[in-house]
């Protein structure tokens, strides 16, 4: 479903454009990465391994340096017709709306950037647990949990068949993040998507992923599937997995 590779990300380099030498850190370092379509692959790293920086590439929010970076086959700066090949759902779900704006059109405005479908906005909330009563609140008046539920309506009213999840249940307590974590999974049998679930949170990924990928320092390091944890060797991924016994 999404084939990735040797891609680099140099922030630097991306500004300079137009300086011949290279120039500063790349940020994501010769990553391979495959995903199989309707899986769910954890990419866990600490804080500035650069997760997010691979989210925005993934999504197209951010060109990369070089490398491939192909989702069912097409490169994602190929446009495709009928909806995005990618939505996302972010950490920060207070600053990933605008606080102007009610819930009707914060998942409106997916639905008009892509073309009408199948689903209403009502429709699309009652995806995600939350009646129609919400349509017309603004985001100061729901919890944490509800506007991230918004922000995975959004998601899905792009119509997209992989959904990144960057630190989407991180900053929600744990029941919340509980509650959040079993509505992505029935999601994703119901629609049959595929997800990148980015974290920083090895207990969670092991709660929602099938694959895990290490990365560290702009590169994944290992990867096994979510029932090998202990074959795990690198240091930084033996780090994390004696944090969590
Ligand atoms: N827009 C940007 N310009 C320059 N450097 C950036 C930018 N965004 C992130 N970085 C740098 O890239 C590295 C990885 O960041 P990020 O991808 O946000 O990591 P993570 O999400 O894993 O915490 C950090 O060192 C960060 O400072
Ligand atoms: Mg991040």
């Amino acid at each position: 479903m999404i084939s990735i590779k040797e891609l680099e990300v140099n922030y630097e380099n991306n500004r300079r454009f137009f300086c011949r030498k290279r120039q500063g850190q790349n940020v994501i370092d010769n990553l391979n990465l495959k995903v199989e379509k309707g899986t769910c692959a954890g990419i866990i790293g600490e804080s500035g391994s650069g997760k997010s920086t691979l989210a925005k590439v993934i999504c197209g929010l951010l060109r990369p340096t070089s490398g491939s970076l192909k989702i069912e086959g097409t490169s994602i700066y190929s446009k495709k017709k009928g909806g995005l090949s990618t939505g996302i759902v972010f950490q920060d779900y207070t600053s990933s709306v605008n606080p102007r704006m009610s819930v009707k059109e914060i998942v409106e405005e997916s639905i008009i950037a892509v073309g009408r479908g199948d689903h209403t906005v009502s429709e699309y909330l009652e995806m995600v647990g939350l009646d129609a009563g919400f349509m017309y609140r603004m985001p100061h008046e729901l919890s944490g949990g509800q506007l991230q539920r918004v922000c995975i309506a959004r998601a899905l009213a792009t119509r997209a068949r992989v959904l990144l999840l960057d630190e989407a249940v991180s900053s929600l307590d744990a029941h919340t993040q509980l509650e959040i974590m079993e509505l992505l999974k029935v999601l994703k049998r119901k629609y049959d998507m595929t997800y990148l679930f980015i974290t920083h949170d090895l207990l969670t990924a092991t709660f929602m992923c099938d694959v895990l990928h290490i990365l560290y320092r702009g590169k994944i390091v290992e990867s096994c599937d979510v029932s090998r944890l202990s074959e795990l060797r690198h240091p930084y991924a033996r780090q994390l997995m004696e944090a969590i016994l």
